[in-house]
């Protein structure tokens, strides 16, 4: 079947899929865990600048009053220097001096300060977009993860589904086939073949008429019978082909109808149980129902030689249940099943597939000289 989808394969891409997709996750996430160190960093770093800022600002304005002070000292000092010593003179020039050198460091210090709190503001903002894209992703790719995850299983499923709808059609065109191999064989062996030794036995009839009148007349009441029983086996396979009474008469009213005419044909007795009083109005499943009660009495009839059956059905809401249990001969069924369809029959076939189609189960148990037992269980949630 190798047009048919792998579903075990695709179930294995879909799972590396998520695989892959789970590993990137992880790989997102080691990201945003890094992004959002960086911004906590930065963060603290951005406070220290910010009071080493406030520091430096306030020592500028200390610096500038000093300054300010320092430099009207020295022109008080220089206009008056005939009430200052010369090392006054000196003392205020070294001292304003200072002042300014100092206040142009610390004016140095505060541009630098706030060219770097610019520059890690800018990073902080960074770091803040790249967290918030990390995060917007780890939970993007968890929403896909958690899609994928629910969808493996739908589609898995979806795809088993179609591949039983394939099985199920094939094994329905085949059971057709099989059906009508088996309608053409029993017209092939029945009324065909009589037929034909009905127009043998008219020939030899117009050959006797002007010899032997009572001879003849004998054939003609062969012929007569022949003739009847012939229409009896057309009937049968008409009714094989669709017993009419199950809409008109319904589901147990045409069993009992069935049990009674074989009954009468074959002088076996059938105890047929119900054990239930509930019916499920379904007609495919009931009509399965009847196909394996009627292919298996066919087969007590042909091949049992039993003298009594045991027929008994249990319908619930939940499931249907029969088993059809005869005395008779029994036989090894590992041996009918390695003969091929046509040597083999088809009853048995027919059977297991009718409930298999109906997604029950088909137990048959047979043993040489004990009997043969068939189970049969339905579900009805489908
Ligand atoms: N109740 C039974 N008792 C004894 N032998 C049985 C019984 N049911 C089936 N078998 C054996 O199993 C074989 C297969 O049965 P199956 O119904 O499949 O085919 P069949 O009856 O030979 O042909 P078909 O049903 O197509 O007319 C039979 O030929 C018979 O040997
Ligand atoms: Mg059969």
């Amino acid at each position: 079947m190798n047009h048919m989808i792998n579903t075990h394969k695709m179930n294995d891409i879909l799972s590396k899929v998520t695989a892959a997709i789970d590993e990137s996750k992880r790989e997102i996430f080691d990201i945003a865990e890094s992004a959002r160190n960086e911004y906590n960093d930065l963060k603290k770093e951005l406070i220290e600048i910010q009071k080493s800022i406030q520091t430096v600002i306030s020592e500028v304005d200390k610096l500038e009053v000093l300054e300010k002070k320092s430099r009207k000292r020295l022109v008080d000092v220089s206009k008056n220097f005939i009430d200052y010593n010369e090392e006054d003179i000196r003392e205020a020039y070294e001292k304003a001096n200072e002042f300014q050198i100092n206040l142009v460091l610390r004016r140095q210090q505060e541009k630098e300060l706030i060219k770097k709190r610019t520059e890690t503001e800018f990073r902080l903002k960074n770091a803040a977009q790249t967290l918030q894209k990390a995060e917007n992703l780890t939970s993007k790719m968890g929403i896909v993860l958690e899609f994928l995850d629910g969808n493996i299983q739908d589609i898995t499923s979806t795809l088993e589904d179609i591949q039983q709808k394939h099985v199920l059609a094939k094994r329905i065109i085949q059971a057709q086939e099989d059906e009508r191999q088996r309608i053409a064989r029993d017209i092939h062996d029945g009324p065909a073949q009589s037929l034909s030794n009905v127009v043998i036995k008219a020939e030899v009839c117009e050959k006797l008429i002007d010899i032997d009148t009572n001879r003849t007349k004998i054939e003609i009441d062969l012929l007569k019978k022949n003739l009847r029983d012939t229409i009896k086996d057309i009937r049968k396979i008409i009714y094989n082909l669709r017993p009419m009474s199950l809409d008109d008469l319904g589901f147990v009213p045409t069993i009992q109808q069935y049990i009674k005419n074989f009954q009468d044909e074959t002088d076996i007795e059938v105890d047929f149980v119900i054990l239930s009083k509930q019916w499920i109005e379904d007609k495919v499943k009931n009509l399965c129902i009847f196909r394996v009660i009627q292919e298996a009495l066919n087969n007590v009839r042909k091949h049992s030689n039993a003298s009594l059956v045991k027929l008994r059905i249990e319908m619930t809401k939940e499931y249907t249940t029969m088993s059809i249990i005869d005395n008779g001969l029994g036989f090894n069924i590992e041996e009918v099943e390695s003969k091929d369809k046509i040597e083999g029959g088809f009853g048995l076939m027919n059977m297991e597939e009718r409930v298999k189609l109906l997604n029950g189960n088909f137990e048959i148990k047979s043993t040489k000289n004990n009997g043969t037992r068939i189970f049969v269980h339905i579900p009805h949630d489908n």
